[in-house]
């Protein structure tokens, strides 16, 4: 009994609170050294060390009994093997195990119970180390999340005790108590998640026991990935974009991207961009890409629209939108050509206009804008016109210099409009500018001087000549119409010389006119237009009349009368180249008309005479002999140049006598030249026998008159002769009666020496007059300076000019 009392002894010794009991019982930690003492066997039996000796004590029957020795030397129990309450016993506790110590001599048995105590040797622990959660954004407040419970293979104290988060703003703890003990944690959402502000968390939840020191605890790391709501909308990177676009740029020209961006993840984070208005013309202009970039489609015109909105939206998955604006301002090109429109334009223009007057106003347009439309205006051609700006765009095109129709009468005045733009469009106006006339230019003769030849007996009307007078005007400024202007010839009006056509300037004879009356006329013709007032100039016109050869020379002497005979004397002695006579005639033509030349067309005899053919001089070529005959009759033909030419015969009596009764005889003798033809000899005798007896009554009457006459008179006239009395030329139109018709001036040669004929043809009117009338039987009286040969009573027939003999045989009628 001590013995026990000894052990409850001992077990007080080694706790308290241990019963004193029959048994011993001693309490280990776990996990002791080998070898460690667990009790000392011998003193709590009571026994001694011999007696454990001889009794052999030694440990038999029970469980474990490989973890404890009994160490029968010292009497002591200690540790053989490691002691694992958690393997002893797992949660079970407290946890023992029991042996007993067998003593032999006297066998004894004594039970030995070892209580193994827990020491903290176990963490907490989770069977993961690593949680995931995830979790959406848009999860709701107070939602909970239920966490890995951890284990400890301790127990008591030294199990799980508690559950710990690291702080964090989203979630809190909340611990639980199953029904079997065990501890479990959950999270609790305290805050909004936002996974565009933190799309992940990462916390550590740690399990710790209460085991004393150390604390003993296991940890999990929760990861919690925030899911994606769409809970953000787009939004664009700029509230206005704004862009540039040149004018008439291609399709598909790239122009602005626009951007917005949504916090969101994934699907909530695709944006799709459209215009706001899908049926917005704009449309059709612009396109824009799912990404935001835009590009033209259609034709942008900056002359119909200068600057552009579009309203676009960007869309998320979610429908979530926002919206923004483009402004797309179009950039001019030079893409519009000026355009010039005529305000007024007045043509034709007077040539008279002064400088500066106003032909026309245009306006000059450009639908581009700055340089591109700013235009300037210049007149292509290098013309009297210049083009001034007044007004913004408008022009005025006006006359800089004199125009003048009669060098330019049309003008085409291009103006050129061309803007600033680079390279530069221009545009064309051509005005056809017709300048009007004025009557500022008179007719004007291409010559100042007129002459027309007109050949005499022209028919009347004959066309002369052709005035043509120019006038640059135009139309009735320029017509011109021919006036003559009043004159008068020879006393007679100019009109009834000539006439001109008004409108052709053709110049006519009104009548025939004969040279030998008018050779020329002059006058002067108006050339006059027909503007108001008219312009006229002048011109003078000379007529030249032409001589045709009209008239036939006519023979002067020797007179050729019907009855008459006129004979030259030719003395027998006269010497060869002796001057016989002059035949004298003249030609009223003039010129070539009235060159005379003379030849001897038949003689009696030809070998005794020759003509001069210039002069129309008759001598002899040879020595006159008695053998010539003296009636020599010889026939001159007088010729004038003209063409045809025109001529006259004379027949020149010649008598070949010392005396004037042989003359006479022989003339008397009614001799009749044997190259006479009959009849005419029979007129001539006849005529001879009439004349004769005419002559021989007026013989008597006049002798009877005249003796009676002249006893009155002194004045005693010899012969029986008529005489003609001399009348001065210049009285010949007076001479009254009218019998005489013609009167001719003529010059005869007058010379002292009969050899020579020295004939000078100058002014002899005062020396020799020959007066011829046809109209009677013609008598011809020739005189001599101021003594008429029939003041000579001896020899009425000689004459003081030897080699001029007149003879008159013919009785005037008178
Ligand atoms: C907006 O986005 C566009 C396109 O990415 C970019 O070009 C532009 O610079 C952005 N604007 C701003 C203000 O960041
Ligand atoms: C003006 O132009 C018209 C038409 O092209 C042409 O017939 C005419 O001859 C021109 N006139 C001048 C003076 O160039
Ligand atoms: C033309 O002549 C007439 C008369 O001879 C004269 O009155 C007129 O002034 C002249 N005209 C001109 C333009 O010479």
């Amino acid at each position: 009994m001590c013995a026990l009392a000894h052990v409850c002894v001992v077990l007080l010794l080694f706790k308290s609170i241990l019963n004193c009991d029959a048994q011993i019982r001693y309490s280990i930690q776990e996990e002791l050294k080998t070898g460690s003492l667990v009790g000392n066997i011998a003193q709590d039996l009571g026994l001694d060390l011999k007696r454990l000796r001889s009794g052999r004590a030694r440990i038999v029957t029970g469980e474990n009994i490989q973890y404890t020795q009994l160490h029968a030397d010292k009497g002591t129990l200690i540790v053989n093997e490691r002691i694992d309450r958690e393997q002893l016993c797992g949660d079970v506790t407290p946890c023992s195990f029991t042996f007993e110590i067998l003593l032999e001599n006297p066998m004894e048995l004594h039970p030995v119970t070892i209580e193994v105590l827990d020491v903290n040797d176990n963490a907490p622990t989770f069977q993961n180390n690593h949680l995931e959660f995830e979790i959406s954004e848009s999860a709701a407040l107070g939602s909970r999340f239920v966490l890995e419970s951890a284990d400890d293979a301790d127990v008591g104290q030294n199990d799980l005790q508690n559950y710990v988060l690291t702080s964090n703003e989203y979630f809190v703890l909340k611990q639980h108590v199953n029904p079997d003990g065990s501890k479990y944690a959950e999270m609790v959402l305290q805050k909004s998640l936002d996974r565009e502000e933190q799309p992940r968390l990462s916390l550590k939840l740690l399990a710790v026991d209460d085991g004393g020191v150390p604390q003993k605890s296991g940890t999990v790391i929760i990861d919690v990935t925030v899911l994606d709501a769409n809970d953000n909308a787009p939004v664009f990177n700029q509230s206005v974009y704004k862009a540039t676009v040149m004018e008439n740029a291609p399709k598909e020209t790239y122009v602005i991207t626009v951007k917005a961006i949504d916090a969101d993840y994934g699907a909530n984070n695709i944006i799709t961009y459209y215009f706001s208005d899908r049926n917005s013309p704009l449309a059709d202009l612009f396109r824009i890409t799912d990404s935001g970039a835009i590009y033209i489609k259609g034709d942008v015109d900056y002359e119909k629209v200068k600057k552009y909105e579009l309203r676009i939206d960007a869309k998320d998955q979610g429908g979530l939108t926002d919206s923004s604006k483009v402004i797309i301002e179009v950039t001019d090109v030079n893409d519009n050509a000026p355009d010039i429109s005529v305000m007024s334009f007045t043509s034709p223009v007077s040539e008279d206009s002064p400088p500066g007057t106003t032909i026309g106003i245009i306006n000059v347009k450009d639908l581009d804008s700055g340089d591109n439309g700013q235009v300037s205006c210049k007149i292509e051609q290098n013309a009297p016109f210049k083009i001034k700006s007044n007004l913004r765009n408008y022009y005025t095109l006006v006359t800089d210099s004199v125009l003048d129709r009669e060098i330019v009468s049309e003008y085409n005045i291009t103006v050129v409009a061309t803007d600033g733009g680079i390279p530069p469009l221009s545009a064309k106006k051509t005005f056809s500018l017709k300048v009007s006339d004025v009557n500022d230019n008179a007719p004007v003769f291409p010559q100042s001087l007129y002459s027309a030849f007109l050949p005499e007996n022209n028919s009347p009307g004959v066309s002369v000549l052709t005035l043509i007078a120019k006038d640059p005007d135009e139309n009735q400024n320029a017509r011109v119409s021919y006036i003559v202007e009043d004159s008068s010839i020879g006393g007679s009006p100019i009109s009834q010389y000539v006439s001109v056509n008004v409108e052709t300037g053709v110049i006519q004879a009104v009548r025939s006119f004969d040279y030998e009356q008018i050779k020329e006329l002059i006058f002067v013709v108006k050339a006059q237009d027909g503007g108001s007032p008219p312009l006229s100039s002048n011109v003078t016109v000379k007529i030249l009349i032409q001589d045709q050869n009209d008239n036939p020379p006519q023979v002067l002497y020797p007179v050729q009368t019907g009855g008459s005979v006129v004979a030259e004397m030719v003395p027998r002695s006269a010497e060869v180249g002796y001057l016989v006579t002059k035949v004298v005639a003249v030609d009223v033509d003039s010129g070539q008309n009235a060159w005379l030349s003379y030849k001897l067309q038949k003689a009696t005899d030809r070998a005794l005479f020759e003509v001069g053919l210039q002069n129309g001089e008759i001598r002899t070529i040879r020595q006159v002999t008695d053998k010539d005959a003296v009636k020599q009759r010889l026939t001159v033909i007088v010729e004038d140049n003209g063409q045809p030419s025109r001529s006259a015969t004379v027949i020149v009596n010649v008598a070949v006598a010392d005396s004037f009764p042989e003359v006479l005889s022989e003339f008397t003798d009614s001799t009749h030249d044997k190259e006479y033809n009959d009849n005419l000899t029979f007129y001539l005798v006849l005529a001879l026998a009439v004349v004769s007896f005419l002559f021989i009554t007026c013989l008597v009457v006049i002798i009877s008159v005249k003796i009676y006459r002249w006893r009155q008179s002194r004045i005693l006239y010899h012969s029986s002769l008529p005489v003609i009395p001399y009348y001065p030329p210049r009285y010949s139109d007076t001479l009254g009666t009218g019998t005489l018709q013609h009167v001719y001036n003529y010059e005869v040669c007058r010379t002292t020496d009969s050899r020579k004929s020295d004939c000078k043809f100058g002014r002899a009117a005062s020396q020799n007059v020959l007066v011829m009338d046809p109209s009677s039987t013609g008598t011809m009286q020739r005189m001599q300076g101021e003594k008429s040969i029939l003041d000579e009573p001896d020899s009425p027939l000689e004459v003081s000019c030897p080699y001029l003999t007149y003879f008159c045989v013919t009785c005037p009628l008178w």
